[in-house]
């Protein structure tokens, strides 16, 4: 089988990987987010200059821990969108640049896709199945009938979970990216806050984080300008409880009304550890077959489009170098480019 590079930089993670039959020989992350936590979210124009930047030393990185020259790569793979448009640019060109000059194909992947086969790392996926895939930039419901079989059956009608986050984070004075530090503070708070659920009593599989997140900051202000001091944990836990509560409703939901043997979740919200109890909790109840990612796969990396790519190297889904980069590119046209 083939010999595959990918490259990843949709948002603030430059990354490249190295696979061969399915065998990851190199993976190789170097994250931004420390430059971005000085301005409390990503800043997409350092983003792309970073990942200019950085592009070289993690290409060349990732081939040395591979073990593999250029000259051996038979393909070239990347993530055309969806994400932030300048930097998806660098990821793009420097395929492109490579495609040409090896003169190998080059392979567009979506990076939801990306999330979702990052799951094969650990097990095959098991037909029908739901993915939810859970990150800063989307929040999707996608029901999986076969390998690249992707139905978008509800999806955020405003913010995605990972934004609404961040920016409630944000409004409590904690550091970006604000998942991280609202699940650990969850743990020792108390849901006291009275926070209104989203999109309560409609009958649908989408979601909606905007209205929360307002919610959250209103509430914020409005304490603050009666003196009132917020208990930070407190809540932390009442806003998890009901954005996490929204995600594994639906997700029960879908379950019972599409039949799925299996459940998959992906993006950087699936390492919030209440989504993945619950989560695990509520499907084995349900008894359908949970799969939880191990951290190291739920950020953004290259490995997980390397996954895809084998698939598209397979069935021979190749571009013309005059492609454009699609900052909204929808899962269920990941092969319309
Ligand atoms: O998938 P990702 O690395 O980037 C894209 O958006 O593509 O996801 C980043 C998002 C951020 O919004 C971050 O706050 C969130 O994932 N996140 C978490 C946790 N760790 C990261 N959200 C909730 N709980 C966490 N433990």
């Amino acid at each position: 089988m083939a010999l595959i590079l990918a490259i990843e930089s949709s948002c603030d993670e430059t990354a490249v990987a190295i696979i061969r039959d399915g065998k990851l020989l190199s993976n190789v992350v170097s994250t931004q987010i420390e430059v971005h936590q000085k301005y409390g979210g990503v800043m997409p124009e350092i983003a792309s200059r970073l990942h200019a930047e950085n592009i070289g030393v993690v290409l060349k990185e990732s081939l040395e821990k591979a073990n593999v020259t250029l000259e051996e790569i038979d393909a070239f793979a990347v993530t055309r969108g969806p994400g932030l448009i300048g930097a998806l640019h660098v990821g793009l060109q420097c395929a492109k640049t490579l495609a040409f000059i090896y003169n190998k194909p080059l392979i567009p992947v979506h990076h939801l896709c990306g999330h979702i086969y990052a799951n094969e790392y650990i097990e095959e996926l098991q037909f029908p199945l739901l993915a939810i895939v859970v990150s800063g930039g989307n929040s999707e419901l996608v029901l999986m009938k076969d390998h690249l079989d992707f139905e978008i059956i509800g999806k955020t009608r405003d913010d995605a979970i990972g934004e609404c986050y961040d920016k409630v984070a944000r409004v409590l004075g904690l550091p970006y990216p604000g998942g991280i530090p609202i699940d650990k503070l969850s743990k020792e708070g108390k849901h006291t806050y009275n926070l209104t659920i989203p999109l309560r009593g409609e009958e649908t599989f989408d979601l909606s984080y905007s209205g929360l997140k307002t919610n959250v900051i209103n509430m914020v202000h409005h304490m603050e300008q009666k003196g009132e001091t917020v208990n930070v944990p407190d809540m932390c836990k009442s806003f998890q409880d009901v954005a996490v509560g929204l995600v594994v409703e639906r997700a029960c939901k879908a379950v019972k009304e599409y039949n799925v043997k299996s459940v998959i979740i992906g993006g950087g919200v699936s390492a919030n550890s209440y989504l993945r109890s619950e989560m695990q909790d509520k499907m084995t109840a349900l008894g359908v077959h949970i799969n939880i990612p191990p951290m190291w796969c739920c950020t953004d990396n290259a490995a997980m489009i390397a996954k895809v790519a084998e698939h598209l190297y397979e069935r021979k889904v190749f571009a013309p170098l005059d492609i454009g980069v699609d900052p909204n590119w929808a899962i269920d046209k990941w092969n319309e480019f």
